[in-house]
């Protein structure tokens, strides 16, 4: 594979993968599931907490100025990176998770009444399925689920037929975690505008992978965790625009999202901090942003260009190997390969994988009604970040080779 990006001097930037396990290099490719930390993240966190480690937007003091500047200014970065119109449609949470859950209530304690309807896609992972499950619970609403083909691609007639009136939300993935196939959100977001739906959309596997610019994409909500970004654990952004954030009532009570509290009544703090109680992980957030400038420096399009070609050839590499089974046949992949050794558990797979030092994930990846609409069963999942080269593709591929010759 011919590239111009500087793989190996990117890889200096995360000490962990020089380790070896089991004896062998470490071969990373379970980046679906979570990112390898450069670094500038980790210094800057100890920086963080030997310099001016004290509570934001509380105090006078010096180092509380500091450490507000350093999370309000992660704000900042994190609107300039995904395009967002203004900081304050910025909030931050604990992850994708959470982000969505805050959503799933505030947005339907809003707008959605009994017998109101949300729409999902059938290849949503747990986080994006489950809230809404409480949600209709609660409010004695109706989930519809937009059904894909046995390649594992949406139906979009199917999903035009099932916007109504009684639509209150579409909330749906851009990439899937499992398959690796992304939506064609222009056009399925346009649809449902035209009735006046609302779009979220779950960006956990997309925005570590390709550019993102809300604004184009003119989705209504779009929730991202920041540890599949490079970022430490703990922290998640929900991009929602104003006019659904000042019209949503607070998510959870406590300090920072209040303006006056009495016993008799309470009002409630300016948007995003309203949906922000409690103290913020703002170690996290100056964390996050260190991470987002580092992916600026090195070029979110040049990244995507390269794990294009990554993915590419891992597809072709791996389709030699005897016994290999891909999941979904899908035009364009993003940095994700599902598949089976043909008679091997996928559990088997992946014990044997990490004996030979390659991490990958196995089981169901959190989309357990995915797979079971594949009728597939547990699958070996790999997925690749950047500092992921070819030469650990083909140790895969050799791997892959030795199990199956061993099983069979
Ligand atoms: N949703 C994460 C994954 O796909 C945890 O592995």
């Amino acid at each position: 594979m011919e590239s111009n990006f500087d793989v190996a001097s990117i890889r200096k930037q995360f000490p962990i993968l020089e380790q070896k396990v089991y004896g062998q290099p470490l071969v990373y490719l379970d980046n679906a599931a979570t990112t390898q930390k450069p670094r500038c993240v980790v210094k800057r966190i100890e920086e963080a907490y030997f310099s001016h480690n004290a509570n934001v937007h509380r105090a006078v003091h010096l180092l509380s100025q500091q450490a507000t500047e350093a999370h309000e200014g992660a704000r900042v970065v994190v609107q300039g990176f995904i395009n967002a119109a203004e900081s304050d449609e910025i909030v931050f949470t604990r992850g994708t998770t959470e982000s969505i859950n805050l959503v799933a209530f505030s947005f339907g304690e809003a707008f959605c009444r009994e017998g109101d309807e949300i729409l999902i896609s059938s290849m949503e992972h747990h986080s994006n399925i489950v809230p809404w499950q409480l949600l209709c619970e609660r409010k004695k609403m109706v989930l519809k689920v937009i059904p894909i083909n046995d390649d594992g691609c949406l139906l979009l007639d199917e999903y035009a037929k099932l916007l109504g009136p009684k639509v209150k939300l579409l909330a749906i993935t851009q990439i899937s975690n499992v398959l690796g196939v992304e939506n064609a959100l222009g056009p399925i977001i346009e649809l449902a505008h035209k009735q006046g739906i609302p779009v979220l959309v779950d960006g956990a596997q997309a925005v570590a992978h390709r550019p993102v610019d809300v604004q184009a994409l003119d989705a209504d909500f779009y929730t991202f965790s920041s540890h599949k970004i490079f970022g430490p654990t703990g922290v998640g952004v929900l991009y929602a625009k104003r006019f659904f954030l000042e019209k949503m009532p607070p998510y959870q009570g406590g300090g920072e999202m209040i303006d006056q509290v009495h016993f008799e009544k309470t009002t409630y703090n300016q948007i995003p901090f309203k949906f922000e109680a409690g103290t913020p992980d703002f170690i996290g957030t100056a964390a996050l942003a260190e991470a987002l400038r580092f992916i600026q420096k090195i070029g979110m399009d040049n990244i995507h260009a390269y794990e294009r070609q990554l993915t590419d050839y891992a597809l072709k590499e791996l389709g030699k190997v005897e016994g290999f089974q891909l999941l979904g046949n899908i035009p364009d992949r993003h940095a994700i390969i599902p598949f089976q050794l043909k008679g091997i558990h996928a559990y088997d797979v992946g014990m044997m994988l990490d004996k030979l030092g390659i991490a990958v994930r196995t089981g169901h990846h959190c989309a357990q009604p995915l797979l079971e609409r594949l009728g597939t069963g547990p699958c070996v999942r790999a997925s690749f970040a950047f500092y992921n080269t070819t030469e650990e593709v083909y140790r895969l591929a050799a791997a892959l080779r030795r199990i199956y010759k061993m099983f069979n």
